[in-house]
């Protein structure tokens, strides 16, 4: 009989917002008459830029000519959508980054997980607590985790704890780690790293020879100009950094699908027999094996992002996004809450009131003010007695959704 990959078995439940997607459904069936109001999943609400639709819909009637017509494309995404990235992204804030060491891809989520593909099984791992939980699962179904213990941490993996008391910042490990996630602005406690914590941790890691994942997926809502949007803004990041960066939340494309990843050339990690292996090379490899590129159609309308009329229009969707953070952080402080992030990121992120556990408040706002949120416990141990609201939504939603919170 075939056997399975026994490391899918080690995993504690289902992935978190798919059982709060359950758990709203089976409220919803019972009570068929409440309005409920979505802040959980960080899913974009507002329309897509007209200028990514309009440049997909050229690219579309050019798909329907032989001249315009395009086939598969490269693996790694289409020159002049590298070129532009580049650019925009990465140039224009000093950062020596070139088209080339950028793959575009279907998602940050993906890519998070399948860079797993050519990194070592013996690596010593270093998350956040509370993290998102792509990290952490993508590892244990790779079989780099030993088995959860009873608060749901995985044998094998160093948990750096972020809290209130240690301003939602990681402390460096005090042990030896070779692979390190990191999130700015920070999924799930809306948290933003400075200058110099950036530097810390390219200081650890270029010491220890260590590798940084740094998911910027949420770059775009920073808001205070002098903090960095990419790790490859701090010096020596290319020898020790890989970042990952999507269209989702600054352009809506979550359910459009387009994201990139940085691979720098030079970057490199060490082979069983001690060579040293450029880990661009085997990305690469990788894609060009398994990856078959992000659609003409989706590419030309991420390329429109960069436009001018691109910018203005994402630049009005983030400030929409963060007039609603601003608005959810008002309310619940009025309410006598007590709340964290939100200023640099379309997270805010709040602890339970007294008595209540991150499920039992995620139960009794459900319950009681027909709004989901997502549970603090969800994203790790250390995320219980906290609580995630995705500001994310319309703006009559979160304005009622904080109505009812008040009215608690
Ligand atoms: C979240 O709610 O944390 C997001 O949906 C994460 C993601 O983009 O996958």
């Amino acid at each position: 009989m075939v056997q399975v990959n026994g490391n899918y078995l080690k995993l504690k439940a289902g992935y978190l917002f798919p059982e709060i997607a359950r758990r709203v459904k089976a409220f919803s069936e019972a009570n068929p008459e409440a309005a409920i109001i979505r802040l959980g999943i960080g899913d974009v609400t507002e329309p897509l830029p007209e200028a990514c639709r309009t440049a997909m819909k050229a690219a579309i009637d050019a798909m329907g000519t032989r001249e315009g017509f395009h086939g598969y494309g490269p693996e790694q995404g289409y020159p002049w959508l590298r070129e532009a990235i580049a650019a925009h992204d990465f140039q224009a804030r000093g950062c020596d980054i070139s088209a080339e060491e950028i793959f575009v891809s279907d998602g940050s989520k993906c890519d998070s997980s399948n860079i797993l593909d050519i990194l070592g099984e013996g690596n010593r791992i270093a998350v956040t607590d509370p993290v998102y939980p792509v990290y952490v699962d993508s590892n244990v179904m790779a079989g780099r985790t030993g088995e959860a213990d009873a608060s749901g941490q995985y044998g094998g993996l160093t948990y750096l704890p972020i809290n209130a008391e240690n301003g939602f910042t990681a402390q460096i490990p005090t042990e030896p780690v070779d692979l390190i996630y990191l999130c700015f602005p920070n999924n799930p406690t809306g948290a933003v790293a400075s200058r110099a914590q950036l530097e810390a941790w390219v200081d650890y890691a270029r010491a220890h020879d260590a590798l940084i994942l740094f998911d910027a997926a949420y770059e775009a809502f920073i808001q205070d100009p002098s903090l960095p949007h990419s790790i490859y803004e701090i010096e020596g990041a290319r020898e020790c950094a890989i970042e990952f960066r999507s269209f989702s939340k600054n352009a809506g494309f979550t359910g459009t699908r387009c994201a990139l990843t940085v691979v720098p050339r030079g970057l490199k990690g060490t082979a069983a027999n001690g060579e040293k292996v450029e880990l661009w090379a085997l990305w690469n490899r990788r894609q060009s094996t398994k990856f078959n590129g992000v659609s003409y159609i989706v590419q030309r309308g991420a390329e429109a992002v960069y436009s001018p009329e691109g910018q203005a229009q994402v630049k009005a969707l983030i400030g929409f996004y963060m007039e609603n953070a601003a608005i959810i952080r008002r309310e619940l402080s009025a309410a006598g809450l007590q709340v964290y992030g939100g200023e640099q990121a379309p997270y805010v992120w709040l602890r339970t009131p007294q008595g209540l556990d991150s499920w039992g408040f995620f139960d009794h706002l459900l319950g009681r003010a027909h709004v989901v949120g997502t549970p603090g416990s969800g994203f790790g141990a250390a995320g219980e007695g906290y609580f995630r609201l995705s500001a994310f939504n319309s703006r009559a939603n979160v304005e009622e959704a904080m109505r009812r919170i008040r009215a608690l």
